[in-house]
């Protein structure tokens, strides 16, 4: 039988999921995986969390905590949040664990010892007060191509393309806000440039793949990929797997993606099968699908093919990669920063799982960004789910009940009109199952809709409440054909809405979820049709007026929070004023600077050394006065020319707009005092 792998891009263990990440990829990864084990493919879906890599440090260092802490809280909470909302795994890993960092150590050095990842030197920025290298994310900047202000140092928000740092217009750094210097340091750098040609042609093959991705990919091409750096200096992550890599650690993206495989072999593991895991990635008749978002494009469709390849032994390329727009909220992009997001468990607290997968499915930012809003949830899940679906489920069983005691009941010649509805139950599956396989989730949503409301049209054409009076075998044909199309739209329905659809399959007593059987009249007369009850409950006005409210205070108090955080003054400590070097002076000589009224220039004495300083005091302060004076002098002032006379060092006074008096001495001490 055929193998499927399903993947989805490992979330980031850095932060809960917004409903962005669910639209993006976890919920048509599930989709997709739910549907192929209806049809009884083989296919297996495999995630985990993405533990590496600066947005975990970045997090770690702004919760003065460990990035250790970080992974454990995020790992738990986001494994939580799939559960909740049935999006399930066959494995959900972590590329913390051991069994990856092997795997991913063993990928480096096979491609390594190809020759296709080699060491040079290069240039890095690096922040003269944080003292360290700013790798990625550690700075922010300018974006060289569509200029968005705040892009990352390894990748711009705006148009997705895959930065380095040093390519940021006016970068800072991005914890203490100081422009980065440039230094030279060295790096591994993976050969992308030598794979472009085996890439592209590759590429070149996958015609029927989605248009985002192929022109993300020619776009690349075109500019002619180039080598790029898959090492690090932090301490958090993969370590270099070579002696002379003291410190360094593997970049998040190049060992993220190998969590697919590491995933897949903890997986066969657990079953007790440690090889399983190469029945899958080492047979060429796998289809292996990663489902993504578009910013992940090029570390999907480039820099992970180019791996596979490179590592090349006999290991499987990716078949698909459906990758999905944008979910905006509201019009806006979504951010967490500015904590422009709906949460999964705030979600949850209020809402069943299906509401949310109904309307991210009904809203698949499949070909361009789509929109989330609150009345558009309301709308959709009170007209569709309820109305539509929950009404045809409801009405079907009340009928029953009442004319049949709840009894399904036996069919007599079925007419025209029944013959149509015979015709979309065995066409359904195939339609259905195609959209699915070619990932259009939106339009199968809408084609499974549009069953319900079939449904609804033939029930209200057929007038079971007028039949029952004077036909009552051709009522109970109206609702044997109704039961019959509850349960197959209910196991077409089940990947998309998978606890709505179950209670509907409970009801009417039958847990044959095979995607070919819902094209069969399976339901069989004498069958008891439990009563479902209210399947889909309608969303009350007052309760999206809250959840819109919600969004805007949150979103409100984290910007307000920011510019308090801005107006704040930033703390230094006893070192950075130490750095200073502020030292009692004894002035020795003092005389005015010549064609100025405002500069004295004096001869000073810090302990045993003499200096030259100018200072713009003579306005206030004879010469005269100065001399035999002890001031206080910043001592570490880089020399400076005022005038064309040399300062060296820098006297301290207390000034408002009209008024300046010298800081002295309280009590007598020597020159040359430190002062802290
Ligand atoms: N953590 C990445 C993100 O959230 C996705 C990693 S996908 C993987 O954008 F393939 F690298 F795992
Ligand atoms: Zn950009």
């Amino acid at each position: 039988m055929k193998k499927i792998l399903v993947t989805s891009a490992l979330p980031y263990a850095n932060g809960p999921l917004h409903i962005g990440h669910i639209a993006g990829a976890y919920l048509p990864a599930d989709i997709y995986t739910r549907y192929n084990k209806q049809k009884g493919n083989n296919v297996i879906h495999i995630g985990g969390t993405d533990e590496h890599g600066i947005a975990v440090t970045i997090k770690a260092e702004q919760e003065n905590t460990t990035p250790k802490s970080i992974v454990d809280r995020y790992h738990k909470e986001i494994a939580e949040d799939f559960k909740r909302l049935k999006i399930d795994f066959d494995n959900f890993s972590r590329t913390s664990k051991d069994i990856h960092k092997e795997m991913s150590q063993d990928f480096f050095l096979r491609i390594y010892n190809k020759g296709l990842i080699e060491k040079r030197e290069g240039e890095q920025l690096y922040c003269p007060h944080c003292k360290r290298f700013l790798a990625d994310r550690y700075v922010e900047g300018e974006c060289p191509y569509c200029h968005y202000e705040n892009a990352r140092g390894d990748q711009c928000e705006a148009c997705g393309k895959w930065l380095e740092p040093t390519m940021l217009i006016n970068p800072r750094c991005k914890i203490c806000g100081t422009t980065p210097v440039v230094k030279k340091t060295y790096h591994w750098y993976f050969r992308l440039d030598k794979m472009q040609e085996q890439l592209e042609g590759w590429l070149d093959k996958k015609t029927t793949w989605k248009s985002n991705v192929k022109s993300f990919t020619k776009g690349w091409f075109k500019e002619g990929l180039r080598a790029r750096a898959i090492t690090r200096d932090i301490e958090w992550g993969v370590p270099v797997p070579l002696d002379e890599a003291d410190g360094k650690v593997l970049y998040v993206w190049f060992d993220a993606p190998i969590g697919y495989i590491s995933s897949t072999k903890e997986w066969a593991q657990k079953q007790g099968k440690p090889d399983l895991w190469k029945e899958y990635w080492y047979d060429k008749e796998t289809k292996l699908v990663h489902f993504i978002g578009k910013d992940n494009i090029v570390f999907h469709a480039i820099v992970w093919p180019a791996m596979l390849m490179a590592y090349n032994d006999g290991i499987i390329l990716p078949s698909e990669i459906p990758a999905n727009e944008f979910l905006n909220i509201e019009t806006k992009k979504i951010s967490t920063s500015r904590n422009w997001a709906i949460w999964v468990h705030d979600f949850l607290d209020d809402f069943p799982a299906d509401y949310l997968r109904y309307y991210l499915a009904a809203n698949a930012p499949e070909n361009s960004d789509m929109d989330f809003t609150w009345k558009d949830f309301q709308a959709k899940v009170n007209g569709e789910l309820a109305d539509i679906l929950g009404n045809l489920v409801n009405r079907t069983y009340v009928f029953t009940k009442k004319y049949f005691g709840g009894v399904i009941p036996a069919p007599g010649d079925f007419d025209e009109d029944d013959k149509k509805i015979v015709k979309i139950i065995e066409d359904a599956p195939a339609e259905i199952g195609k959209l699915l396989d070619e990932f259009h989730v939106r339009q199968a949503t809408f084609r499974l809709m549009n069953l319900a409301r079939e449904g609804n049209r033939y029930f209200d054409y057929k007038k079971p409440w007028n039949l029952i009076k004077n036909d009552r075998e051709k009522c109970g044909t109206t609702l044997y054909i109704l039961s019959n199309l509850l349960n197959t739209i209910a196991t077409l329905f089940a990947p998309i809405l998978p606890d709505g659809m179950e209670t509907v399959k409970k009801a009417l007593h039958n847990d044959d979820f095979t995607w070919e059987t819902a094209s069969k009249f399976i339901i069989k007369p004498g069958t008891a049709f439990d009563n479902p009850g209210i399947l889909y409950k309608k969303v009350e006005d007052k309760t999206i007026e809250k959840e819109e409210a919600k969004l805007m205070d949150d979103n409100k108090n984290k910007v307000e929070e920011k510019t308090e955080n801005k107006d704040k003054p930033s703390y230094v400590t006893i070192d950075d004023v130490l750095k200073l070097g502020l030292k009692v002076a004894e002035v020795l000589e003092a005389e005015k600077v010549e064609k100025t009224d405002k500069l004295l220039k004096m001869k000073i004495k810090i302990g045993d050394e003499e200096r030259q300083i100018i200072a713009g005091i003579a306005k206030e302060y004879t010469p005269e006065e100065m001399i035999g004076k002890k001031i206080v002098v910043v001592s570490n002032m880089k020399p400076a020319k005022i005038r064309g006379i040399e300062s060296n060092g820098m006297l301290l006074a207390a000034s408002n707009e009209d008024h300046l008096t010298l800081l002295t001495i309280d009590r007598e001490i020597e020159s040359g005092s430190s002062i802290k």
